[in-house]
């Protein structure tokens, strides 16, 4: 006979785990931030891709100038929240310019409408009614961590603003982040490592350089997904056309939006950046990864916003972390997981 404190697991808690305890237990609470914009952009795909992966719990939603406004990422993202039935989740606003860098000329002339202030264009079937809420992304991001320390998984998926702020506002919030997935930057020294704005600089490091540097040397364990393995994940009409074969309110949002790109645009092939930052927390095996150190160029000249990546330091990069970097992608496992998450039903009205 066991002692009482030897008895063999009790009948309080084999309940509890038989019937109580989350079967979907997600493997990650995770902070969704991103520079979002609706379907064909990637962020609205990735978005739809997490909610139907139940590795994936979101947590909230946090917005940031990068592909469009502020005020557009926030008024896109409440649409699919809505047509995606998950109205529970929360968003909230987050910066709505970079830390330093101002609208130039050239930034006018590119992608991305960071600078404006434009009001945003009613999404498809309307402004959401779902609003914000009126905590601001930083406090939410600096809130979450704090009461969840070792447990908070941070998904950036634009630029790195608000993540750069949470790290400057509260002292020791870095060391309570589990860990950080960001897409972002290009490693020139791998294949594939050329820039998208600039010869050398990617986007959403080319819009807030000082943000990333902020975040990239704060300590916080780092995945990072550069334009080296985004551009292993091309995304073409064929599988478009599996994708939208199911008919969900969001395979409809998507069709409704991408049938006339491929109709202007009929060879377009469109890079799945942050698919691929989803897919990192949903099965780390479809990557390929280097340790390096990166760092990145916050100096006003030719190389703004470039992240170089070493396998060890070098002049100009002391105080630089180490993290893990993917540099190739198993396509065809990679794929075949994100048509058939993508393709899910949406779940019923509660
Ligand atoms: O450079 C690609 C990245 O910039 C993607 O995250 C895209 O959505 C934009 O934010
Ligand atoms: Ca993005």
């Amino acid at each position: 006979m066991f002692a009482k404190s030897q008895r063999p697991i009790g009948l309080v808690t084999l309940i509890f785990f038989l019937f109580l305890y989350p079967a979907s237990a997600a493997d990650h609470k995770v902070i969704f931030d991103t520079d979002f914009v609706i379907p064909p952009q990637d962020d609205g795909l990735a978005l739809i891709f997490a909610l139907h992966s139940p590795e994936i719990e979101i947590l909230g939603i946090t917005t940031v100038a990068g592909n469009d406004s502020r005020e557009r990422a926030t008024s896109d993202v409440l649409r699919v929240l809505e047509i995606a039935n998950r109205e529970e989740i929360p968003v909230f606003n987050g910066a709505n310019m970079p830390l330093v860098h101002e609208k130039s000329d050239f930034a006018t002339t590119g992608h991305g409408k960071w600078w404006s202030d434009a009001p945003p264009p009613p999404p498809p079937g309307g402004f959401a009614k779902k609003q914000a809420e009126t905590t601001s992304a930083v406090d939410f991001i600096v809130k979450t961590v704090r009461e969840n320390p070792g447990e908070i998984t941070i998904l950036a998926i634009g630029p790195l603003t608000n993540i750069a702020m949470a790290i400057r506002q509260e002292p020791g919030f870095a060391e309570r982040v589990k860990q950080l997935v960001i897409m972002g930057g290009a490693i020139a020294r791998l294949p594939d490592g050329g820039g998208n704005v600039t010869p050398n600089a990617e986007f959403n490091f080319w819009v807030d350089p000082e943000a990333a540097k902020v975040v990239l040397r704060s300590g916080i364990p780092i995945i990072l997904s550069p334009l080296n393995v985004s551009r292993k994940a091309v995304f073409t009409k064929e599988w478009y056309e599996k994708l939208v074969q199911a008919d969900t309110p969001l395979t409809r949002l998507i069709k409704e939006r991408m049938e006339p790109y491929y109709e202007k645009y009929p060879d377009i092939n469109l890079l799945m950046y942050d698919q691929l930052a989803v897919a990192t927390l949903i099965d780390l095996t479809l990557f390929k990864m280097k340790e390096l150190y990166v760092d990145v160029d916050i100096n006003h000249g030719l190389n703004y916003g470039v992240s170089v990546g070493g396998e060890r330091l070098w002049p100009g990069a002391e105080g630089a972390q180490k993290m893990q970097v993917q540099y190739d992608l198993d396509w065809e496992r990679f794929i075949n997981l994100y048509i058939e998450r993508m393709t899910k039903p949406v779940p019923a009205r509660d």
